[in-house]
């Protein structure tokens, strides 16, 4: 493998892959696709960008005439899907969009990958396409233990005051689709494209489904970096309901170094889990999250709980996400690094270390957004 297009590499995720990949592997020439909407950020990649075996293409995977120009003179024999509308918020106000670009922008990928992979003499040979989804495909798990049991599985939450599971159901790689949300709803239906493209034609396809990342480079409408900025800022928390959800959170340099080890390793047409078994209802996240800015804020203890804010629940909110990755565990030897704790203190410090990257992006048009989607809450 020699020359690998990664989608949405201008954003959260895509940008660790690519830093990843254009450092790990100086050998590859690796082609960074992305539109560059609201979310792609080529700030995120500023220490990579005079790197010799990098490339930025600013084009849109819906388009299809580009895409396939850019592999045919590139003569790319991977490719690394991650560019996507991600925030399931605005999936509610703007279907529409979500099912433009996860939905026909995937399929014009696998089109233009298609018809220039089965021009060469080798066809797929050697070829790999990559689809990077979510968990949230899987659709909601039960709470059947609101205050958690001892988790089946090594966590990577740190054993002291958070080690528990909110049920005994777990996503496995076999679980029915059941998506929710139009932005669950849209991805499904992307990995339903892409496997279908192996099925029907051969394409070596993989699909990894991952829970929730955070880490440094996250655009501040997701919960963890918009609110170490709105603590910051002395700015109000706005917890959906009652901060009852659980969601299970990976850094999201694990998850890069997952798919580093599933792009080389895993087996085509298979399916792998990506978590680290680490659930947390939002609430006690939350208070974590508080603590930990408090402290390196030098602010005393407790300090900003006054700004926790119970709004109105987000539409279908999907009770509990919860990974089981053991097949990634066992199979191809990949483990979380980090525990949560030290991947929270990291995160925070990043976040209030890179104010300038945050105010870039807090500015302007995402602020009359943030205003009316908040106020209407
Ligand atoms: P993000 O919103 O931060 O970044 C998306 C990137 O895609 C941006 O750079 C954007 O400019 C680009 N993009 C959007 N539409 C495009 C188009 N039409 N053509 C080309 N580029 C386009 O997203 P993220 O959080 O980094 O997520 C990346 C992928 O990982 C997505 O497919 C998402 O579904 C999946 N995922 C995310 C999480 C998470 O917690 N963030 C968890 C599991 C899976
Ligand atoms: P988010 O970061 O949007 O990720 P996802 O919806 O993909 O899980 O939200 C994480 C959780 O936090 C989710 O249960 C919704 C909740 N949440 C809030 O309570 N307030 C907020 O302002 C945001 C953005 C999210």
């Amino acid at each position: 493998m020699k020359s690998i297009i990664i989608t949405g590499g201008a954003g959260f995720i895509g940008s660790h892959v690519v830093r990843l990949f254009v450092n790990k592997y100086p050998d590859y020439h690796i082609i960074n696709l992305d539109k560059l909407t609201y979310a792609g950020n080529l700030a995120n990649l500023k220490d990579i960008e005079d790197k010799p075996n990098y490339t930025f293409i600013k084009a849109d995977i819906c388009d299809f005439d580009k895409v396939l120009e850019v592999m045919q003179q590139y003569k790319v024999d991977g490719i690394i899907h991650l560019a996507a509308e991600s925030h399931v918020d605005r999936s509610i106000k703007d279907p529409f969009t979500f099912a433009k670009t996860n939905v026909i922008g995937t399929l014009s990928l696998l089109q233009a990958a298609r018809l220039y992979w089965e021009s060469l003499p080798e066809k797929y040979e050697n070829k790999r396409f990559y689809h990077i989804s979510t968990d949230e495909v899987y659709g909601a798990l039960e709470m059947t233990h609101p205050e958690g049991i001892e988790p089946p599985f090594k966590t990577t939450a740190s054993s002291g005051e958070h080690h528990v599971a909110y049920g005994e159901e777990f996503f496995y790689e076999t679980t029915k689709y059941a998506p929710h949300s139009p932005y669950s709803a849209s991805k499904a239906s992307s990995d339903h494209f892409v496997r279908a493209f192996h099925d029907t034609y051969g394409m070596p396809t993989i699909v990894t489904n991952c829970s929730n990342n955070y880490g440094p480079y996250q655009f501040p409408e997701k919960l963890i970096p918009l609110f170490i900025n709105n603590i910051r800022h002395h700015k109000a928390l706005p917890v959906y309901g009652k901060g009852e959800n659980v969601r299970d959170w990976l850094y999201v340099e694990d998850h890069a170094r997952a798919i580093d080890t599933i792009f080389h390793n895993g087996t085509v047409a298979q399916t792998y889990n990506i978590g680290g078994f680490n659930e947390w209802k939002n609430i006690d996240l939350i208070k974590v999250l508080i603590r930990t800015v408090d402290r390196a804020l030098g602010n005393p203890e407790g300090t900003s709980e006054e700004l926790i804010t119970f709004v109105t629940d987000r539409a279908g909110h999907d009770l509990r996400y919860a990974i089981d990755s053991t097949k990634l565990q066992t199979e191809l030897g990949w483990e979380p690094s980090l525990q949560f704790e030290e991947g929270i203190e990291k995160t925070v410090n990043w976040y209030l270390n890179n104010q300038e990257w945050m105010d870039n992006i807090t500015s302007g048009e995402y602020e009359n957004y943030y205003n009316e989607m908040y106020s209407n809450r």
